[in-house]
């Protein structure tokens, strides 16, 4: 993947988000004028909405260095150790799905966060002892899908948090128009939109789609972009026009063939189609919900009046008792 040619570097380039990028560009610059580094960030939403990238910003706008890793690669206490005793003065630490630390992990950070100090026990029994050492200042800057899902000791310890929306339809189109040019596609205006909106929102799906269907219109066509080539290309991709892909159909079919539109719990949905609850919360579900496909409820997931006009087939009465 050539994910770095597309991806921007500056804060300038990053479209969508206006909230993330106004208050960004002031509390960078604020740092930047007092030559400090920035407080440590959380960045939370839904995959592919481009937290990395701005962890990738931060540090280019802060002109320091950025250390990268994530949750589950941190196993052990000597993992996270041996990352922050690396540091340099200042550097960006990215840590990905740092939902996924374990405990005895997360304590180590707690202390390297708030008075950059490393605390650490080496050995064991009654040979253990505990070491400290001063670390270099740094600037955490974490990711995960859901804020709730971080022990509120860690969130507490992010001076700035920041919420990824799913981007509107002028956004993504703007992105797939810069995306086509630096992959020196041509892409007309129609080809353009249709492509953002079928892409869910996200633009690393809107990018993913926007390759194959550079292929498809090299393929079947002059190479050009125009709308009906887009059509043509993600309906073989099997995107339909509201943009749902074939897990999102899956799962809202489910809810109205085998559970009447629900309510139903998120584990038996799980059941229903092979998928991870995890999966289903963190990356099916926000979108659709945000789409007004479905609802979660006390009670469970229930589909709403359009998703069942999506499948163009008719509420049962009683399944929209609960919506
Ligand atoms: N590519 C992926 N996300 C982007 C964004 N938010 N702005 C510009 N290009 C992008």
């Amino acid at each position: 993947r050539f994910d770095h040619a597309i991806r921007p570097k500056r804060l300038e380039e990053y479209i969508g988000q206006p909230r993330v990028r106004e208050q960004l560009e002031i509390f960078i610059s604020a740092a930047r004028r007092r030559e400090e580094s920035l407080d440590h960030t959380l960045v939370f939403g839904p995959p592919g909405l481009g937290k990395t990238t701005l962890a990738n910003i931060i540090a280019e706008e802060m002109q320091v260095g950025l250390k990268s890793t994530s949750g589950p690669v941190l196993e052990r206490a000597g993992d996270l150790a041996a990352m922050l005793t690396n540091l340099e003065p200042g550097d960006v630490l990215f840590i990905d799905e740092i939902h996924r630390l374990s405990p005895v992990v997360e304590e180590i950070l707690y202390p390297a966060m708030e008075d950059f100090q490393l605390d650490i026990m080496i050995g064991e029994g009654p040979a253990a002892r505990s070491i400290k050492l001063d670390l270099p200042r740094f600037t955490l800057v974490g990711a995960t899908t859901r804020a709730g899902l971080l022990t509120s000791p860690l969130r507490d310890r992010f001076g700035i948090v920041q919420r990824l929306e799913f981007y509107n339809l002028e956004e993504l189109t703007e992105i797939v128009r810069r995306s086509a040019r630096l992959l020196e596609v041509e892409a007309s205006e129609e080809g353009a939109i249709e492509v953002a909106r079928r892409s869910r929102g996200t633009p690393r799906i809107a990018n993913r789609l926007l390759r194959r269907v550079r292929d498809f219109a090299q393929v079947k066509g002059t190479g050009a972009i125009d709308a009906a080539i887009a059509d043509a290309a993600l309906n073989m991709l099997n995107v339909d026009h509201h943009g749902l892909d074939h897990m999102d159909r899956r799962l809202l079919l489910a809810m109205i063939e085998k559970f009447d539109g629900g309510p139903v719990g998120v584990d038996s949905l799980s059941a229903a189609i092979g998928e991870e609850r995890d999966t289903i919360e963190d990356v099916i579900e926000p979108y659709l919900i945000q789409q007004g496909l479905m609802m979660r409820t006390a009670r469970g997931r229930v589909v709403t009046r359009q998703a069942w006009q999506h499948f163009q087939l008719a509420p049962h009465e009683k399944a929209l008792d609960t919506v």
